[in-house]
């Protein structure tokens, strides 16, 4: 039986979130948003790696449509920006594609955000469909409507809020997604149960053995709670007005470790480091327990994500949170622990307090030949 979370807020927006254990009712849902798909072009945008794998099981999927094409570009974050999106809109515009055609997002997190970017921009907005097939994108980028891509250095500076028209996500693909990748996207479920539930977050814990066997319904559970979770929020706060900002925690810190490293390291490995480093100071200020702040640190290590880095200049990592699209006032928006399942935006976390908890995760050469 396939489970299925619909994402509703007034009549802006409306779609459903389904969790599947193949793509064999991908057409069925595709119909149920159009009932014209005869008359309707779909591209599939994926990459390199992806592709592959899945193109042709959602071809299939179209095979009512009135045409279907695909647009495959290089895998990695190094193709999230305008100039794929650009070679994109020549595709779209050179197969005449029009207001009523529809993009299909094959990927991770780099295909979703860019497609849904291009769907935003071309011709004035089109429709597009989300096919999430990395962990990331399957409990965090592929839902809420945010889409853009990397500009000049700077992550996700160009973007626009688009929401998919489906979110259709095939649980088993995670069974060909790299390790590294894998435990990179647990940086964000664990994310999730820390700023919001907490039972949730023990769950997680609890079920540490089944998680690295991929089990498939410890997979669902997973999954779907991650997204119910970032779901509530972004139904409440659809633009980032308020509250949907606490989706952030750990990624104040988190870009700008990402960006200080020259993206070497993968954003669910920095959004781990930026929550160990907003638990400490969560810890510092007395809003978390000793006991809190070390099960939050030393939970991510058994989900191979890292608690500690080297090679680091602290305080350039500071002055890159000054660029983050998260300041405000001059102030860098911080979400914090008030306890573990619930996070708060603060305004008043200092540059001395990121550099001590930047100091606090840096591992230096000299702690080595301790
Ligand atoms: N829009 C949002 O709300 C939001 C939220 C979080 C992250 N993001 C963005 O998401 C991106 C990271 O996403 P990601 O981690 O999915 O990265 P990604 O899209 O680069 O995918 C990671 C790697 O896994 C490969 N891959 C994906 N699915 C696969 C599969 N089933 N089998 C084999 N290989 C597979 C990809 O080709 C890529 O090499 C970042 O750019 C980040 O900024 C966006
Ligand atoms: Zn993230």
């Amino acid at each position: 039986m396939s489970k299925r979370l619909p994402v509703k807020k007034d009549d802006v927006f409306c779609y459903d979130i389904v969790f599947e254990q193949d793509f064999s009712n991908l057409g069925k849902e595709i119909a149920n948003v159009y009932d014209d798909i005869k008359d309707r072009k779909f591209c599939i945008v994926t990459d390199s790696n992806v592709g592959p794998l899945y193109e042709s099981k959602v071809r299939d999927a179209l095979s009512n449509a009135a045409g279907v094409d695909c647009y495959t570009f290089p895998a990695g974050e190094e193709s999230k920006n305008l100039s794929v999106v650009q070679s994109v809109y020549e595709f779209l515009i050179k197969e005449k594609y029009t207001r009523k055609d529809v993009l299909i997002a094959l990927g991770g997190g780099v295909v979703g955000d860019l497609t849904g970017f291009t769907a935003a921009t071309y011709l004035r907005g089109i429709d597009f469909i989300q096919v999430p097939t990395s962990l990331l994108s399957q409990v965090d980028s592929s839902i809420g409507g945010k889409t853009g891509v990397d500009f000049s250095q700077y992550k996700n500076m160009v973007g626009a809020f688009h929401m998919p028209r489906l979110v259709y996500t095939n649980l088993s693909t995670l069974n060909d997604l790299p390790g590294i990748q894998y435990y990179a996207g647990m940086g964000e479920v664990l994310k999730a149960g820390l700023l919001k539930d907490a039972n949730f977050y023990a769950w997680t814990i609890n079920h540490l053995y089944e998680i690295h066997d991929k089990d498939f319904e410890t997979l669902e559970k997973m999954v779907y709670e991650s997204c119910r979770i970032k779901k509530e929020i972004v139904e409440k706060d659809p633009y980032e007005k308020g509250d949907r900002a606490l989706l952030n925690l750990g990624h104040t810190l988190g870009h700008a470790i990402e960006k200080y490293k020259n993206f070497e390291l993968l954003h669910g490995e920095c959004v781990a480091l930026g929550t160990v480093c907003a638990a400490y100071i969560s810890w510092k200020r007395g809003m978390i327990t000793d006991d809190d702040y070390y099960e939050v640190r030393d939970m991510f290590v058994p989900f191979n994500l890292p608690i500690t880095i080297d090679r680091i200049v602290p305080e350039e990592i500071v002055e890159l949170t000054k660029n983050d699209k998260k300041m405000s006032d001059g102030h860098v928006k911080f979400i914090l622990l008030d306890k573990i399942g619930k996070a708060v935006v603060d305004h008043t976390v200092t540059e001395q307090e990121m550099l001590d908890a930047l100091n606090e995760i840096y591992f230096s050469e000299e702690d080595m030949k301790a």
